[in-house]
């Protein structure tokens, strides 16, 4: 689609991935807000996309993600200035080499990853319907040997870094189906995406043995504006107009693992991170099963 003149919200927009796809966006026209948790940082930032815009000045938001009040406040201020939002992307993520709680209680790699992009989406689908016609993006990575068990979802039982990151990014990708299901035919798409290995700040807050991981990984990748251009693409492109539930990598959709697709599964997240956010369950009610089947 045209990006003069559309709002595109980012979360993590100071930093890699985040901040490659803002200064792409601003550059084809779009209003950027970037969500950032470090006003320094963000106003770095935010100066440097206003250096590319084309159009509309990108404004900064801040907001701790790890922080549910932080998401609240974020989607009342959002609703506060902007009567409609045209891209939604989900990018801002981190991953922790100990295991450690949020001030809400939760793991974090659980609470930033997945429950403030759960959170943020639903408090704000109506600036997105109001748009007529809006995309969700979220950033997601492939996770072939990620587990989703329910009875360690916050890594209570067992925690590895690995495993805690890649069974949130599993959990971008069911919520995002799921979200594609619940919002078919409002004129909301929604589809996650890998950027593929990049190389970034990601994982630059490690320590000891699991801070190996990134550092030796990172110097083989390319750049952000590489991990961005599927961000880009899936936000602004008219070949995806109207396409949705789907997994990108490379500009493509991709086959996921079943789990991916499993609706009692996809049920069962959102209704444990509905009670977790504090969310009614029937806030975007499910579509039921036998009326999809009959579409
Ligand atoms: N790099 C890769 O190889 C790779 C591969 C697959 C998927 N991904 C995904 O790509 C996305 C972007 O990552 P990146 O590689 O661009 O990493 P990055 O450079 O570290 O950027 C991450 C962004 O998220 C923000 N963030 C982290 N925790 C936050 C919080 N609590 N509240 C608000 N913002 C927070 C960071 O802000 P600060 O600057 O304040 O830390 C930063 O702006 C992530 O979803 C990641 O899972 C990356």
């Amino acid at each position: 689609m045209p990006m003069k003149g559309k709002t595109v919200l980012i979360t993590g927009a100071n930093s890699g991935i985040g901040f490659a796809t803002a200064t792409a966006l601003a550059g084809m026209g779009a209003r950027i807000l970037l969500v950032c948790r470090d006003a320094r940082r963000g106003a770095d930032a935010q100066a440097a996309v206003a250096d590319v815009a084309t159009e509309i000045a990108p404004k900064l938001l801040l907001a701790d993600l790890s922080s549910l009040h932080d998401v609240r406040a974020l989607a009342e201020e959002l609703h506060r200035h902007f009567p409609k939002i045209d891209v939604l992307i989900n990018n801002a993520a981190g991953m922790f080499s100990e295991r450690g709680v949020t001030g809400d209680g939760f793991e974090r790699t659980f609470a930033i990853n997945h429950l403030a992009p759960f959170l943020l989406t639903n408090l704000v689908i109506d600036l997105l319907k109001a748009a007529g016609s809006a995309r969700i993006v979220n950033v997601a990575a492939e996770s072939p040997l990620a587990r989703l068990d329910f009875d360690n979802l916050q890594g209570e039982k067992r925690y590895g870094f690995l495993s805690a990151y890649f069974r949130s990014k599993l959990e971008n990708v069911i919520f995002s189906n799921e979200l594609a299901r619940r919002l078919e035919g409002s004129g909301v798409t929604v589809n996650s995406m890998s950027p593929g290995p990049t190389r970034t700040r990601f994982g630059d807050n490690m320590t000891g043995l699991p801070a190996l991981f990134p550092f030796v990984m990172k110097r083989l990748f390319p750049g952000p504006e590489s991990g961005a251009r599927t961000l880009v693409y899936l936000a602004s492109s008219p070949d995806v107009e109207g396409v949705t539930g789907q997994f990108f990598l490379r500009q493509r959709a991709r086959t996921t693992r079943p789990v991916t697709l499993d609706r009692e599964v996809a049920a069962q997240l959102w209704q444990i991170s509905a009670v977790l956010v504090g969310l009614p369950a029937d806030f975007l009610p499910a579509v039921p099963q036998s009326s999809r089947s009959a579409a």
